[in-house]
């Protein structure tokens, strides 16, 4: 059964930080990377998230997707509260979130079709199920005809849209986007960000990106700005 069918969808109120704290202790020094953040996210939002380096963005990021636990407050995502879940039911959060980094983190020997496969959850999906479903995200991102490329034979941004279809391989509803244009020139980042744009206002995903980029930033509805591990301001464009 497909997450589609599976019901059990992320709804409302996406994610919500109260008093959000993250320590990290490095030998007797404790770094506080977020101090207190108080956030809600809804379905839908497409959210920028800037601030100057070492202010706390990655941190944050990593607590909306339950790849990491908080220290102290809550971390509520889909209504579930990560500080208290098991390690299993963490693993089931993240499945049902999609990740996007900097680097685009593919496997080098596969293809990009294979790549994307490599990012479902293929517990009853048989083998031409999932190429199917590949070959359809990698049309989503604009790629059907690299489907059997391998990551060296792509360009920067065709890689990051390659790991933009893997991100999407389950279906999820959350999209979180840590520097994704990072790596790329003006022009690979301004059609990220148009495909971005796309599958937040047709595809109706939620999307949080981390972000230097000014313009990447107002393209978004809301600019959450960070400072020292705090929300310093936030901005809506819309
Ligand atoms: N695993 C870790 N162990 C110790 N300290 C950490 C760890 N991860 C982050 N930090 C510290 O927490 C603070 C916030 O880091 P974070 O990576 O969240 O910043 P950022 O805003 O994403 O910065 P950048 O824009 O450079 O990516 C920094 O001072 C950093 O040194
Ligand atoms: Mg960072």
């Amino acid at each position: 059964m497909s997450q589609k069918e599976g019901g059990d969808r992320i709804s409302g109120l996406v994610i919500e930080a109260i008093d959000l704290r993250k320590a990290y202790s490095l030998g007797k020094l404790q770094v506080e990377a977020v101090r207190g953040v108080n956030l809600k996210i809804s379905f839908g939002d497409f959210v920028a998230l800037t601030g100057p380096s070492g202010s706390g963005k990655s941190t944050l990021l990593n607590l909306m997707g339950a790849l990491d636990r908080p220290t102290t407050g809550i971390m509520l995502i889909g209504g579930a509260d990560i500080s208290e879940a098991r390690r299993d039911k963490l693993v089931e959060m993240r499945r049902r979130i999609g990740f996007v980094f900097q680097s685009f983190n593919l496997v080098p020997r596969l293809s990009a079709r294979e790549n994307v496969e490599l990012g479902m959850n293929i517990a009853g999906i048989n083998r031409n199920a999932r190429r199917t479903r590949a070959e359809e995200l990698l049309m989503l991102v604009g790629l059907e005809d690299r489907a059997d490329h391998k990551p060296n034979e792509l360009s920067g941004g065709q890689q990051q849209r390659v790991a933009i279809a893997r991100a999407l391989a389950n279906d999820p509803q959350l999209l979180l986007m840590d520097e994704p244009t990072g790596n790329l020139d003006s022009g690979s980042t301004q059609s990220i960000m148009a495909l971005v744009e796309q599958l937040n206002r047709n595809n109706h995903l939620t999307i949080i990106v981390v972000t230097h980029d000014w313009n990447i930033a107002m393209g978004a509805d809301r600019v959450v700005c960070m400072l020292d591990g705090v929300v310093e301001k936030e901005l809506f464009n819309r």
